[in-house]
């Protein structure tokens, strides 16, 4: 272990040293993170990036009450791994609750950037205001992300990233700018493809600023994967890729050592309490879901748009999007004390046809099958059972359809006078491109609880929580083209705690 003497030595080095040190090849390239905070710590991480790394690199962390690191909280070693890329998942325990820190690795000479992170607060403390951000879906060639660089400079405690970290595509031509390689298939695509994502300056800068809480989507396996079946591959052989995708996604995020993947399996779905304010249910949507219906003749998996008159499978009671296990988890986990349930989740909730319910063309309107809209009975369920708890404050969370929606949920769509149960922010995506804005408006008359819908934005969503309001801001990028591009709020909602239901504000 390094003892403090050695870092200010360290600190203090002649010269010529820190310039030998500087001409290395750069050993934390691909920035720092923290995630996933409890009251007593959090996880830190970073990886080592560069040629010739030994098969086994001893790292020391230190975390610190200031940024000039002269109170340390807590320090150790990790040891980084060839067969986990070494990658650092470091969990200092003892932290005190509610309380921001600094933190800092070393290894083979050099130290990466020092990132600022904090505790959750203590699960009986008083919390006054709870600021965060949801963000998802930032396809590398779709544009840069000048969002995160906003994000950074926002006074939040907490990121929520909703899935799609990375895109699985391949190269495109004419993108203001490309992906490097194929598809991702194996564990060293998948790799190659965090390590270009995570090179990104300003996604760097907002992992460095404030802990992030995760939970994933389709693309960091493959697009519209469903638990064992891919778009093309399914059974061993697509188990065998979601196996590499997801150590790649462990490797490369502060998830804990407790959730590393064994195979294709990985536990994220977890609940995270934010003091007496909010209890945050993180739900994983893909790896039990059952697979999409009605596919397209010659399709083996994926999804698609369909008329529910004909697709009768979707009223299949029995299909679920979360499985038996995780929907039974999230039922007996409601908070009925906690003022908010907030449930971090991939997609959009809220029933949503493009085609006129009412007409004779299309009764009962149509469905776009990898959303809830395509397992609604496992959304009847869930809001139900929200509605039958009187479960206070449920204000579902999402990202994935590259919109910006805000939305009232009720266990009944069709029925105009049936009770607004929860409330939804599904927001927008960083970079990814959403479907042309006309064809969304021209829907949002068949889906009237459906209070904004915007798909020509991008950006992500600030939110604001007291005991008695949820602020939501939704900031909307000048241009994803530019890389230095300005922000603003393009409309804001508040939800009361008292009431279910979106509220212009
Ligand atoms: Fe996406």
């Amino acid at each position: 272990m390094l003892t403090r003497r050695h870092f200010l030595a360290a600190g203090t080095a002649p010269l010529f040293i820190r310039h030998a040190l500087a001409a290395d090849t750069p050993r934390f390239a691909l920035g720092i993170a923290s995630g996933h905070p409890r009251p007593d710590g959090m996880v830190l991480w970073t990886k080592l990036t560069g040629d010739a790394l030994p098969e086994r690199v001893d790292v020391s962390w230190e975390i610190a009450r200031d940024e000039g690191f002269t109170d340390i909280a807590a320090r150790g070693v990790e040891v980084a791994e060839t067969a986990w890329a070494h990658s650092v998942h470091a969990e200092p325990a003892g932290l005190q609750p509610g309380r921001w820190y600094f933190y800092r690795f070393s290894a083979l000479g050099q130290r990466s950037a020092v990132g600022r992170t904090r505790s959750a607060p203590a699960a009986d403390a008083e919390v006054s205001r709870f600021e965060f951000a949801i963000a998802s879906c930032q396809r590398w060639d779709h544009g840069h992300f000048a969002a995160w660089r906003h994000v950074a400079q926002e006074p939040l405690d907490l990121v929520m990233f909703l899935g799609d970290y990375i895109y699985e595509y391949p190269w495109v031509p004419g993108r203001v700018r490309a992906h490097s390689g194929g598809y991702t298939r194996t564990l060293d695509d998948y790799r190659a493809r965090y390590a270009q994502y995570k090179s990104d300056p300003a996604l760097q800068a907002a992992h460095a600023a404030v802990p992030w809480l995760y939970v994933w989507d389709d693309h960091e396996v493959e697009n519209d994967y469903a638990n064992a079946r891919g778009q093309t591959l399914s059974g061993d052989s697509f188990l065998a890729q979601r196996a590499a995708a997801y150590q790649a996604y462990w490797e490369h995020t502060p998830f804990p050592k407790s959730a590393r993947p064994n195979g294709a399996d990985m536990r994220i779905y977890a609940r995270h309490d934010w003091g007496k304010l909010a209890r945050i249910h993180a739900l994983d949507d893909r790896q039990y879901r059952d697979p999409q219906v009605c596919l397209p003749a010659g399709r083996t998996g994926g999804s698609t748009t369909v008329l529910v008159k004909d697709c009768a499978a979707l009223a299949d009671a029995k299909r679920s999007l979360l499985g038996a296990a995780q929907e039974q988890w999230l039922a007996d986990g409601w908070d009925l004390k906690r003022p908010w349930n907030l449930l971090a989740q991939q997609t959009l909730m809220a029933h949503f046809t493009s085609r006129d319910p009412k007409s004779a063309d299309s009764p009962g309107g149509s469905a776009w099958t990898d959303g809830w809209e395509g397992y609604p009975a496992a959304r009847k369920r869930l809001l139900d059972g929200v509605a039958a708890k009187r479960v206070p404050g449920v204000v579902v969370l999402g990202g994935d359809v590259h919109a910006n929606y805000v939305a009232d949920l009720k266990s009944d769509f069709d029925d105009d006078k049936a009770p607004v149960v929860a409330s939804e922010f599904c927001g927008t995506s960083i970079t990814s491109e959403g479907v042309a804005q006309e064809r969304l408006t021209a829907a949002l008359a068949y889906n009237p609880h459906i209070k904004y819908g915007r798909s020509d934005e991008r950006g992500y969503v600030r939110l604001t929580l007291s005991a008695r309001q949820l602020q939501a801001q939704l900031r909307v990028l000048d241009n994803v083209k530019d890389a230095d591009s300005g922000i603003r709020t393009a409309a804001r909602f508040v939800v009361d705690a008292a009431r279910a239901g979106v509220q212009n504000a």
